[in-house]
């Protein structure tokens, strides 16, 4: 299988860089970078008729859309084709029909990152490195140490030491090599940054390593499918650093480039009222105060109890507020107690049991809805965490 990746471009400023550059963010002005493809050849097999008849049940089904060559370095573990869910109770509840939760509670570390795990781990082992690691507010680690351990990928992992046990556990068990870092997520960050310059280990951090967001469009392309090949009208995505709606953005946008989708859905960021720095964001662009051709993303003091979405300066910011704002989306904010409730509420009325930031796009669609807000339908929610993640959150609500 060939690769078609031909290229990255700066989301700030343009900037190309080749398929193989070696660094991670943008050389002229440290932006984000995102990848480009070839879409003429990746149409040539990337089509309904093939997918129709492909009896590949996980995300390897796309594989002309993923930055690698060779489909045998892929984790063994199976990876995506997670359940779409009506919920026809939610519709009930804010008198809208066509309401639907992706249920990625059940990947093989429980929570939506082994999306972009899984193809990042291909892409380090194509690249023929010795070690991996990364920052993470738990879930990210835990994935990545999950897609390490099955191929046999040393790990290290800078994890803030307030994470919750049920994570810092996983970490542990997948046999990863953890560093608790005294201080917050974005001090994981950087030191993780730090070692992997002194060390030369290929760093997955989350909204810095180019192909997470890669990964993560796998979400996009299985809605696609799960709605007989058409977009939805809006999805509903939880945000922390702006990496996973930037990667449903990109499965879109990816679809959209192949003629295979007329729109792209409406794409609505959702944050806790403690860590709301896109959300602040996008409100001064709304109000005219910043430009989004060219702003700059605001910097919190992050106190959400939702671990996975604490963040103070959201790492791909940039292309998270164009996500929402180019597909006519809106940010939504929950206050943690609102989002601790619907962790009871959600697992109750449908049996999925999240995590707080798991819950937090179904708490935001809802309380978008009955604020008044119309709720472009069919809607999805993305449930992204599993809630034994953190029990203690439950008896917090
Ligand atoms: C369960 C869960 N939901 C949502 C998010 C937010 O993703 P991002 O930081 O890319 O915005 C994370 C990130 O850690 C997560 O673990
Ligand atoms: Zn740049």
């Amino acid at each position: 299988m060939a690769n078609h990746l031909t290229s990255f471009v700066c989301f700030n400023c343009r900037t190309e860089h080749p398929a193989d550059y070696d660094g991670y963010l943008c050389r002229e002005c440290g932006g984000n970078l995102n990848a480009v493809y070839d879409y003429q050849a990746v149409a040539e097999s990337f089509t309904v008729d093939r997918l129709k008849q492909d009896d590949e049940q996980t995300v390897w089904r796309y594989s002309e859309l993923f930055p690698f060559a060779d489909r045998r370095n892929v984790p063994g573990l199976h990876m995506g084709i997670t359940p779409l869910y009506r919920n026809r109770i939610i519709e009930q509840q804010i008198d809208t029909e066509l309401i639907y939760l992706k249920d990625d509670t059940r990947l093989p570390s429980a929570s939506f990152k082994d999306r972009a795990s899984s193809v990042v781990m291909a892409v380090a082992i194509e690249k023929g490195v010795e070690r991996v690691a990364c920052a993470s507010t738990g879930n990210a680690g835990c994935s990545w140490a999950c897609m390490g351990a099955t191929c046999g990928m040393p790990v290290t992992i800078f994890v803030p030491a307030s994470a919750p046990e049920a994570k810092i556990a996983q970490l542990e068990v997948y046999g990863a090599d953890v560093r608790r870092v005294d201080g917050s997520y974005d001090d994981a960050f950087a030191l993780c940054v730090e070692e992997c310059e002194k060390h030369g280990y290929f760093n997955r951090n989350t909204g810095f390593n180019p192909y997470t967001r890669e990964g993560k469009k796998s979400v996009s392309f299985e809605i696609w499918e799960q709605f007989g090949y058409r977009a939805p009208a809006s999805v509903f995505v939880p945000v922390g650093d702006g990496n996973i709606i930037s990667g449903v953005w990109k499965g879109f946008y990816d679809l959209q480039q192949l003629g295979l989708i007329d729109e792209m859905p409406a794409i609505f960021a959702v944050q806790s009222t403690n860590s709301d720095a896109i959300a602040k964001t996008i409100s001064t662009i709304e109000q005219g105060s910043q430009s989004l051709d060219d702003f700059t993303v605001a910097t919190v003091s992050a106190t959400t109890r939702a671990d996975s979405i604490a963040v103070d300066t959201p790492s791909d910011g940039v292309s998270a507020v164009r996500a929402v704002m180019e597909t006519g989306g809106k940010a939504v904010t929950v206050s943690d107690q609102e989002i601790l409730a619907e962790i009871w509420e959600l697992a109750s009325s449908t049996g999925i049991f999240a995590e707080p930031a798991g819950v937090t796009a179904v708490a935001g669609l809802k309380k978008f809805a009955l604020a008044g807000g119309v709720v472009p339908a069919p809607a999805v929610a993305l449930v992204t965490g599993n809630g034994l993640k953190d029990v203690k959150a439950v008896l917090e609500a």
